[in-house]
Order: structure tokens, then sequence, then C-alpha cells
């Protein structure tokens, strides 16, 4: 089958692209000596995971208890929610899954919630698998990795029958803001930025030493078990981190015998706008993209032209990226992943991309463009069907299993 042959709006995903990243981030976690457990957000396609599977991941992460379940029924036995997850009815399902031989874990950030786990698995002769989420900057949950009550909340943690604590988890979603303004005296000048690299290497650096930090405290306060060498090997204690900005420039260190053990990037798989606007990665690296139609055109008074595509709202979504104007960025040549100039992605509806071109269009109406979204992952969610390609021949159709599973 041809790309030609599709319908209209659609999602592709380009395999050689697809392939290159999976591999370079595999790459990465074996030469850091880390195990990677891909957060399976971004595609929630069986197919996808198992090809991450079967490159070296050890286990997936998803957010929520249905991805969990929709994951479980394809065989995947070892699962990871980074997510602090509440409330009986969620539990009684991840106990399920765990009587069914899957290997479960999720977080914890408060001593109420973690109270309402342990007694929830305690009742049911269980003990839950947990991680402590710590803030290492981003201020979503977590508790704050400088906190001064973590000692004792880990204490309590460890004391609670129906739970055992099996490590630290933590999201850098900072790395999405970019550089900042140096304001400070060493720089002189008020309006100096970071360099895109500088920004993704300090957010890097904070979120794995910060992680360090903490394990270095309560191992020293007694209230996990110390590593048994310098180098941090006997140590079971998982310490995980990691998104596909935050571990552009990873290394991991050691520091009190403790090392990064797991780390869980899910949009590193296709890249997309934001990924380039923050300089993750080259445009040559989005592996998806969406095609669309030309609907419409018509002439401003103005001399510039409006373009609709058949593709709005519910495929790109309304997030922006950073570093660019727009909800998407057309391509000119999608060989080379060049975009395409003085055309913008203005405005969405539902179902309309509006698309402004200073000056005219070389677009006609019935004409098919091909555009990197500004958020992968989130265009994901708004598809069943994800089609495989290489170039113009269309390898294969992947369910997007889990499309919708946010309960
Ligand atoms: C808890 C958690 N872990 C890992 C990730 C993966 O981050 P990214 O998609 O930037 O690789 C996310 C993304 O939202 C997340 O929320």
């Amino acid at each position: 089958m041809r790309v030609s042959s599709l319908p209209s709006p659609v999602v592709l995903i380009e395999e050689s692209r697809l392939l290159a990243n999976l591999d370079t981030m595999a790459e990465r976690a074996a030469a850091q000596g880390v195990r990677l457990r891909p957060h399976t957000k971004t595609h929630k396609s069986v197919d996808l995971a198992r090809m991450q599977l079967d490159r070296g991941a050890h286990g997936i992460t998803v957010a929520k208890v249905g991805e969990a379940e929709v994951f479980a029924a394809s065989g995947f036995d070892d699962i990871r929610l980074a997510y602090v997850t509440l409330g009986a009815d969620k539990w009684n399902r991840l106990l399920k899954l765990e009587k069914g031989g899957v290997r479960i874990s999720f977080c914890v950030d408060t001593p109420e919630g973690a109270r309402a786990v342990a007694a929830h698995y305690h009742e049911a002769g269980r003990r839950a698998r947990v991680l402590l989420e710590i803030d290492t900057g981003y201020h979503r949950c977590g508790i704050r990795w400088d906190a001064t009550a973590l000692e004792d909340f880990v204490r309590e943690l460890s004391g609670m029958d129906g739970l055992e604590l099996i490590g630290i988890l933590t999201h850098a979603g900072n790395a999405y803001y970019g550089p900042r303004r140096m304001s400070d005296e060493r720089v002189g000048d008020q309006s100096a930025e970071e360099t895109r690299e500088e920004a993704l290497r300090r957010v890097g650096r904070e979120e794995r030493d910060r992680m360090l930090d903490v394990a270095v405290r309560l191992a020293e306060a007694g209230v996990i078990p110390a590593p048994d060498g310098p180098t941090g090997t006997g140590s079971d204690f998982e310490i995980s981190i990691g998104s596909t900005p935050s571990l552009r420039y990873f290394e991991n260190v050691t520091r009190g015998g403790f090392r990064i053990t797991e780390i869980r990037p899910g949009n590193y798989v296709f890249h997309d706008a934001t990924q380039v606007g923050l300089g993750v990665a080259p445009y040559s690296a989005c592996a998806l993209t969406v095609r669309a139609t030309v609907i419409s055109k018509h002439r401003n008074p103005d001399g510039s032209e409006r373009l609709f595509l058949d593709a709005g709202k519910k495929v790109l979504t309304s997030d922006g990226a950073f570093g660019h104007e727009g909800f998407g960025v057309l391509l000119y040549n999608e060989r080379d992943m060049s975009p395409l100039p003085h055309h913008t992605i203005s405005a969405l509806s539902e179902e309309h991309g509006w698309l402004r071109v200073r000056g005219g269009s070389t677009l006609s109406v019935g004409d098919t463009v091909r555009l990197v979204p500004n958020h992968a992952c989130v265009v994901v969610n708004t598809q069943r069907y994800l089609y495989l390609v290489e170039g113009e021949e269309v390898l294969d159709t992947w369910a997007v299993s889990a499309q919708g599973r946010v309960v």
C-alpha cells in the first residue's frame, strides 16, 4: 500500500527514524549503566512497546491503570506506573493484575496517600511495591528533594505493613521550560540567556544530583539500606529519572555508593516540534508526522492567503511548542524534513487547521501536506491507528491499543 492511498488526516511513523531513535536511547542507557524502562504513554502501542523490549528495555512505564491493563493483557509482565495512584478501585485493579503474575509498582508522595495504600494492601494480604516520588524542580507531584521531612517520611513508609518501598522516582518536566534568563551578577547583562544546551545540561544535572543526594541522605539516616560498595553494586534500591530532554546529555555518576538505576523517557521514540525547539533533536529525527489535506483556500484583503487543513484540534491538539509559533511545523520536503517557510498553522478549530501564509501559497486545494506536530504524545492519543511507513510505502498498521485509557 502507498501513503497516498491512506485516508486523511492520518498519523505516520517513519520506520528508519523510529529505529534510529530506539537505538540511540538503548545505547545511551547501556553506556551509562542504567535500565531503560520507556514510558509508553507516548505511543500507547503494544507493537512499539514490544520493539522496545526486544531492544533491551527492562519493563515498561505507564501513567494510568487502564494503560497497565491493556499492556498486561498483551503479556507485558513488568509495569511501573510513574504516577501517584490513589483510590480503592485503582488498587483493586492493580491487585488483580498482580495476582495474574504482573510485577506492578507505582508512586506515593504524601503520608496520607501512603497510609491509605498500605491499609488497603495489608487488608488484601499483599504489599504494594511503591516508589516515593521526589520533586527535583518541576513542582508537580513529589516531596521536595530538600524537604527536611524526608527522612521521617521514609522512616514511616518503611514501617508500614502493606508497603514495600523499592525506590525513588522523579520527572524533570522543567526540562521543557527551555533556557532561563540569567539574572545573577556573574552574567551582568540581565537579558543574557543560557544556551539551549546549557539549559538541558542544567536540568539534567539537577535531576540526577538531587536524586542521588536524596538517596545518600536516606542511607545516612539509616532509613534505606546503604549500598554495598563504593560503586553501588549490591544495592537494589531503585533511583528512577528521566524525560527525553533531561536525558539528552545524561551521564551517570556515583554518590555515596549510589548511581541512577533507571531512565524512563517516552517522547524520544518520535520526537516532535517541541524537542526540535528545545534543541534535543533535529527535524530529521522526528519519526511521527501528520499527513493532512488542504480543503479550502482564500485570499485576504491584504493579499495574504488563508488555507484550511482537515486536521484541527482533535488531531493536532492545542499544545504549543517551545521555540515555535503555531500548532505544528509544515514540511517542505518530508524526505529531508526541511520546514516549509512562510506557512504558519496560526489557529485551530476542532476539525480545521488554519494556515496563514504571507504572500501567496504554493499549495492548492486538494494538495496533501506533512507536518511535525508540537507534541507527538497527545496526537497519538487522538488516533485509533498509526501507520508505519518508509518513504511512500506503508509497512504496517498499528493499533493505538491504549488510546483514551486515562482512568
Ligand atoms: C512521570 C513521567 N515519567 C517519564 C515521562 C517521560 O517524559 P518524556 O516524554 O519527556 O520522555 C513523563 C512524561 O510526561 C512523565 O510524566
